[in-house]
C-alpha cells in the first residue's frame, strides 16, 4: 500500500531508539521528512538521522527534554522553522518508572505525568495552533498502553494513570479539531521488545508472554507499520480512536 507520505513532514518524539526509531524510519521510507527528537541519546539520534538523510528523505535531529514546558514548545517551533509546514505529530516519548502505590513519591508521580501526559498536551497544542493559523490539515498519533485500560499489574500505577490520560486527552482533542481536518488517534501497545521493558523481560519473560494471546512480544517494526498507516491519508476517516496493537492483551 502506498501511504502517500512524500512531501509531508513528521515530528516523532523519542525517536533515537525503540518504537519511535522505527516509526521515524518507516515514515521516512514512505517518503516523509522527519524531525527526529531525542533527549539524551545523541549518538543514536545522529545515526538514525544519517540513515534517513542518506537513504530516504530529509531529517533533522532536535534535542528537547520533554519534562520541560519550554522545550516541548521549542521542539515544535524548531521543526516548523526548518521545514515550514509540519503535517504529522507522533507523541511516542515516554517513561515507565516502577514503584508500588504505597511508595510512589509526589516527585515520581509528577515527573511521570510531565513526560507521559503534559508533554503530549503541550506538543499537541503548539502543533494544532500552527495548523489552525494556516488553515491546514494534520494528523496526531499518541502512544499509549494496554495499562491505560487494565491498570498495572507490576508496580506502574503512575504510568498507567498517565497513559489513561493520553487516551482521554486524545478523544477530547479529536472532538475539538475534527472540523478543522485534524485527526487525532492513539495507539495502545502491549509488550514491545525495547530498552524500556528490557530488564523486566530479562527477569520475567514468561510472565509477560503468558499474558499475550498471540504468544510473543511485539517487535518495533510491526508497531511502526501500524503507526505509519494511522498517520497516513489511508486512515483519514479515523479520529478519536485508540487502536490496540497488543497481540490480544487488550481485547475490547
Ligand atoms: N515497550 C513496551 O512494551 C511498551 C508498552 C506499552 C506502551 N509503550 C509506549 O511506547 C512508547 C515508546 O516506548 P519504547 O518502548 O520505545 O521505550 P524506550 O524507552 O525505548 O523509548 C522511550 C523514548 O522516550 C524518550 N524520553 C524519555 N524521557 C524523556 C524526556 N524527559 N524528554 C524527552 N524524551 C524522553 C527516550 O529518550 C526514548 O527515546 C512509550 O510512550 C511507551 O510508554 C511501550
Amino acid at each position: 500500500m502506498d501511504l502517500n507520505l512524500t512531501g509531508k513532514t513528521a515530528i516523532v518524539t523519542g525517536s533515537s531508539r525503540g518504537v519511535g526509531r522505527d516509526i521515524a524510519l518507516t515514515l521516512a521510507k514512505e517518503g516523509a521528512n522527519i524531525v527526529l527528537h531525542y533527549n539524551k541519546s545523541e549518538e543514536q539520534a545522529m545515526e538514525v538521522a544519517e540513515t534517513i538523510n542518506q537513504r530516504y528523505s530529509k531529517c533533522i535531529a532536535v534535542r528537547a527534554d520533554l519534562a520541560k514546558e519550554e522545550e516541548c514548545r521549542k521542539l515544535i517551533k524548531g521543526g516548523t522553522e526548518e521545514f515550514g509546514d509540519i503535517n504529522i505529530l507522533v507523541n511516542n516519548a515516554g517513561v515507565w518508572p516502577k514503584n508500588w502505590v504505597s511508595d510512589i513519591t509526589i516527585e515520581e508521580w509528577e515527573s511521570t505525568f510531565k513526560v507521559n501526559l503534559t508533554s503530549v498536551f503541550l506538543t499537541c497544542q503548539c502543533f494544532i495552533k500552527n495548523l489552525l493559523k494556516k488553515g491546514q490539515q494534520g494528523t496526531i498519533l499518541n502512544l499509549t498502553s494496554q495499562a491505560a485500560f487494565h491498570g498495572s499489574t507490576t508496580g506502574h500505577a503512575h504510568y498507567a494513570a498517565s497513559k489513561a490520560g493520553v487516551v482521554s486527552f486524545t478523544v477530547s482533542l479529536a472532538r475539538e479539531v475534527a472540523k478543522n481536518g485534524i485527526n487525532v488517534n492513539a495507539l495502545a501497545l502491549g509488550i514491545v521488545e525495547t530498552d524500556m521493558i528490557g530488564d523486566a523481560l530479562k527477569k520475567n519473560r514468561d510472565y509477560y508472554v503468558n499474558r499475550i494471546p498471540i504468544g510473543r512480544v511485539a517487535q518495533t517494526e510491526e508497531i511502526a507499520q501500524i503507526a505509519a498507516f494511522l498517520v497516513s491519508e489511508k486512515a483519514g476517516y479515523m479520529t478519536g480512536a485508540t487502536v490496540d496493537a497488543t497481540g490480544g492483551m487488550l481485547m475490547r
